[in-house]
């Protein structure tokens, strides 16, 4: 099946308050739980969430890595109004967590922020990503030498049936608004040997390696050089 981008964006108002709305809980807890059986304790002090949403897995590594300030970092300006209105509801409780707009565009993420990080995460943001060489473009001038880098993603199934079968097994009891976008998403998603592709291109084969998970999803790991 050949892949269908979609926008890059989550700037709709309604579409960003379906997305923090629903539970997607055990999937971000599952990525903070493999990054930590990855990498932990040796993540250092600085971790990067991109495309963080609403903020669900920036809270998540905040809390589960009090010890490094968390910042997560999203292009969409609906998405981290919600992630801002959340910490702003518990002042406290998350100190060295942070959110910023970031672009993640050919000119690597701009504007870029301050430092390096030990630990780059990003989950569902890779199938967004109309070219996506600009994620791995991005990654090495923003790591720490030695960084921890955690990439999950949906990955393409062979075909349309296979999409509407994912869709029925997962989200059967979804908004509409949310099952439309897990459909495109699944579209807009990349296959693993697509991805193996684009780390070579990118000169991160090395470093980064990747592999199918679950029936529907693929990660990326490993640690960079800096
Ligand atoms: C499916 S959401 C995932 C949000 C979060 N990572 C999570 O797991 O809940 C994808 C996010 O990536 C953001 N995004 C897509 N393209 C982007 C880009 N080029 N630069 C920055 N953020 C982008 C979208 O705005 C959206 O908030």
């Amino acid at each position: 099946m050949d892949r269908i981008p979609e926008p890059e964006l989550m700037n709709g108002q309604a579409q960003a308050l379906a997305y923090a709305a629903a539970d997607f809980s055990a999937g971000d807890q599952a990525v903070v739980a493999r990054f930590a059986d990855l990498f932990a304790p040796d993540v250092g002090a600085a971790l990067l969430d991109l495309g963080c949403g609403p903020g669900n897995i920036s809270f998540r590594l905040a809390e589960r890595f009090p010890q490094a300030r968390v910042l997560g970092v999203d292009g969409a300006a609906a998405m981290l109004q919600i992630a801002q209105a959340r910490l702003a509801g518990e002042p406290g409780r998350w100190p060295a967590l942070a959110f910023a707009q970031g672009l993640l565009g050919s000119a690597g993420l701009e504007p870029a922020p301050p430092g390096r990080f030990t630990g780059l995460i990003s989950n569902s943001l890779l199938h967004h990503l109309h070219q996506p060489r600009v994620l791995w473009s991005a990654l090495v001038p923003l790591a720490a030498p030695g960084a921890a880098v955690y990439i999950k993603d949906l990955r393409r199934p062979a075909s349309s049936e296979a999409v509407l079968a994912l869709q029925e097994r997962h989200l059967a009891n979804a908004p509409p608004v949310l099952q439309r976008d897990y459909a495109a998403s699944l579209h807009a998603a990349f296959t693993v040997a697509e991805v193996r592709q684009q780390l070579l291109d990118a000169g991160l084969d090395a470093q980064l390696q990747v592999a199918e998970l679950d029936d529907r999803y693929l990660e990326v790991w490993g640690r960079l050089a800096g």
